[in-house]
């Protein structure tokens, strides 16, 4: 198996962030094979190695990152008794222990994280947390500079509190047939919000009385969509990409990351 750092290897299976683990090691709390080990840089074979943290074993399962495509009409959870899941569409090679992170609705489609990453998980679906998720949908109506400020002020979709501040971005609109003789708009928008409620832009439209057609999330934070996968199909993310990822994660772990 690949060798990794001793702190990468630590912190990858959640014992801290990488700063306190490496503060775990220079304090002599860490043993590779039952030897103390002082340096965060040592390297590590998970397959063969034993590490403990104060006597304990810390064993090491790989984590796997997976970027899908999701079509409509599947559901995002790792099992339902009536439809197909998200996770039933990874390759038989993806890990057993994948989940989705966050969800869409069985009829949205686009961007979906699927890891066994818990503290990733976490850190990206976290309120206080505030990562960005921008999708691109087809509405019935004609928005202007009203909703637009009323997206950004903060709309009451009939929860506690208002939803925090959303841009809308108008690509275009149209007339068309209604069927019933008569004519009506239909627009394509794109949403950027901050939080993940239930329905949420579907609800946000209903708040200024237009309808959600289609809805498909275009980027998570700084993961942008592959338009390269078709709906339904899946790849592992790249180096860059779970960079980046986890570099949000820990600017907004410090605390230090914008809302929005
Ligand atoms: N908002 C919705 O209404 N549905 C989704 O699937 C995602 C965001």
């Amino acid at each position: 198996m690949k060798k990794l750092r001793l702190d990468k290897y630590l912190s990858d299976m959640q014992a801290g962030t990488r700063s306190e683990v490496k503060q775990m090691i220079r304090k002599g709390r860490v043993c590779l094979n039952g030897e103390t080990v002082r340096s965060p840089e040592q390297k590590v074979d998970p397959g063969e190695d034993t590490v403990t943290l104060d006597g304990n074993a810390v064993g090491y399962v790989a984590l796997e990152y997976w970027m899908l495509n999701k079509p409509q009409g599947v559901v995002s959870a790792t099992e339902d008794r009536r439809d197909r899941t998200v996770v039933s569409l990874l390759p038989d090679a993806a890990r057993k222990d994948l989940f989705p992170v966050g969800r869409l609705d069985k009829d949205t489609e686009g961007l979906l994280l699927l890891t066994n990453d818990g503290a990733l998980a976490h850190a990206l679906l976290s309120p206080k947390r505030h990562v960005d998720k921008t999708y691109y949908a087809v509405i019935s109506g004609k928005p202007g500079q009203r909703e637009q400020e009323l997206f950004a002020d903060g709309l009451d979709i009939g929860d506690e509190k208002k939803t925090l501040p959303a841009r809308l971005e108008i690509l275009g609109s149209r007339e068309e047939e209604n069927g019933a003789g008569g004519k009506a708009w239909r627009s394509e928008v794109k949403i950027t919000i901050r939080e993940g409620r239930f329905h949420q832009i579907k609800r946000m439209f209903e708040a200024v009385d237009m309808e959600v057609l289609f809805l498909k999330r275009l980027t998570m934070g700084p993961l942008v969509l592959d338009e390269i996968l078709e709906p339904g199909q899946a790849r592992l993310l790249t180096e860059e990409e779970l960079l980046a990822l986890k570099q949000t994660e820990e600017q907004r772990t410090d605390g230090n990351g914008s809302a929005g």
